[in-house]
Formats: structure tokens, sequence, C-alpha cells
């Protein structure tokens, strides 16, 4: 079974994404375990504070060291981590091949910076992997932490219903999905193409590849190098 730990200053962000779907069901078969941590618990003072002002001026807020040295090294002290992942924009943005390859640990953990980041020095200290989800800059680490984990999960057999489907996904084979098609035949005058309807499993594999080959080529040519 996988574990999957989450640090944060507002863990109620990410709540209601563990109760539905396919997320839902990978807990409920056992497959996956989320535990939420509240960064406030290790707060420090009368007010549990968390955060600080950044060294050298700036606007916004850093999460100062020790909250998050407490919250990382409790965590650490009872679990063997594969990886300690801080989600940032300042990192490398996350690929299909990564997702693949976190899909096979057993323990992670993710820490989810807010306002203007975390210390440097908690990076340097603990942490052992960084990821983007993409060049654009998000209020927070929580809904990146999501993406991440449920990018994770649907991977775990037994999560998706039909475990081939992961593999047909857009980018496993470093092309984007080809189009789907469902009932009726004829939706305002627009059919499905013919070749689906043909019962020719070689044909609708060819059909399908070169569809796939065509969007890629139109929409992401950097896909195909
Ligand atoms: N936190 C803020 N923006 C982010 C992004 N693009 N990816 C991951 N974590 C983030």
């Amino acid at each position: 079974m996988m574990r999957i730990d989450i640090i944060s200053a507002v863990p109620e962000l990410m709540s209601s994404f563990l109760s539905h779907s396919i997320v839902k069901r990978a807990i409920n078969n056992a497959l996956v375990e989320i535990h939420f941590h509240d960064l406030r618990a290790f707060g420090i003072g009368k007010f549990n504070k968390i955060d600080d002002y950044p060294y050298g001026g700036e606007s916004g807020m850093i999460l100062s060291c020790e909250p998050l040295a407490k919250c990382i090294s409790s965590l650490r002290d009872q679990f063997d981590y594969d990886e300690i992942i801080y989600l940032t924009p300042d990192a490398q943005v996350l690929k299909q091949a990564e997702v693949n390859r976190l899909s096979l640990k057993t323990n992670l953990m993710m820490i989810c910076g807010h306002y203007k980041g975390i210390d440097q020095r908690i990076r340097d200290e603990f942490v052992t992997l960084e990821i983007s989800i993409g060049d654009y800059v998000l209020s927070g680490g929580e809904i990146a932490a999501c993406v991440l984990t449920d990018s994770i999960i649907r991977l775990i057999p037994g999560a998706l219903g039909d475990e081939m489907s992961a593999l047909s996904d857009s980018f496993q084979d470093s092309l984007l999905s080809y189009p789907v098609y469902t009932r009726p035949k004829v939706w305002r005058d627009r059919e499905v193409p013919e070749v689906l309807l043909s019962g020719d499993h070689k044909k609708i594999d060819a059909w399908r590849h070169e569809k796939a080959l065509e969007k890629t080529k139109q929409i992401r040519p950097d896909l195909l190098g």
C-alpha cells in the first residue's frame, strides 16, 4: 500500500479532493492512504506563527524553517520516504514519465508552499525532489499537490476500473490521445467515424495511432522531439 503525507498551512483546501471518484475508490480499496498535516499545529508561540518576512525585502511572507522542520522530522522519524517533494513553480515541470516513476513508490511526502514559498534551507535540508505542475503561479502548492497525487494514484494497479485504460492515456506514448466517441452514432448530423463501427481492431488501432499522431503534430509538435 502506498502512503502519501501532505504538509500544508491550509489542508482544508484539499479535503474534498479525497472524497470523490478514482481517489476515493483507491482509498476505500486500501491501495493508498493519504494523510494531511496542518503546519499550523507546529507553529511557534501563542499564535502558532508559521511564516515571516523575507530577508532582503520584497512583499509576501515566507514559511519559516522551524515549524516545517518539526513537521517533516516527526514524519521522517516514523516512515522511510522514497521522496520528499516540494511543490513549487521554480522547478522542473511534471511529465507523465515522472508520474509513472512515482507511482511505483511506497512512501511519499509532499510539502505545499504558501504565500511566497518556503525558506531555502528547508529545501536544502530535507527536500529530495522539486516539482512544478506548469509554467504559471498558483497561490499555494495545495492544488499542485492534488494534481500530483491524482496523477499518481490513477496509475496504481486496481485504481482504475479497467487497468489497461491508463496505458492509452495521452502522453503514455509521447502522443496526445486520439478522439473518442460514444452513442449515439449520429448527433446533430455529426457521424462517428465509420472505422470505429467496423469491428476490425487492427484497422481501429491504426486509425487511432494516425489520429493521435496528427493531433500531436498539430498542437504539440514538441512532444515528437
Ligand atoms: N505553487 C505555486 N505555483 C505552483 C506550480 N505551478 N507548480 C507547483 N507548485 C506551485
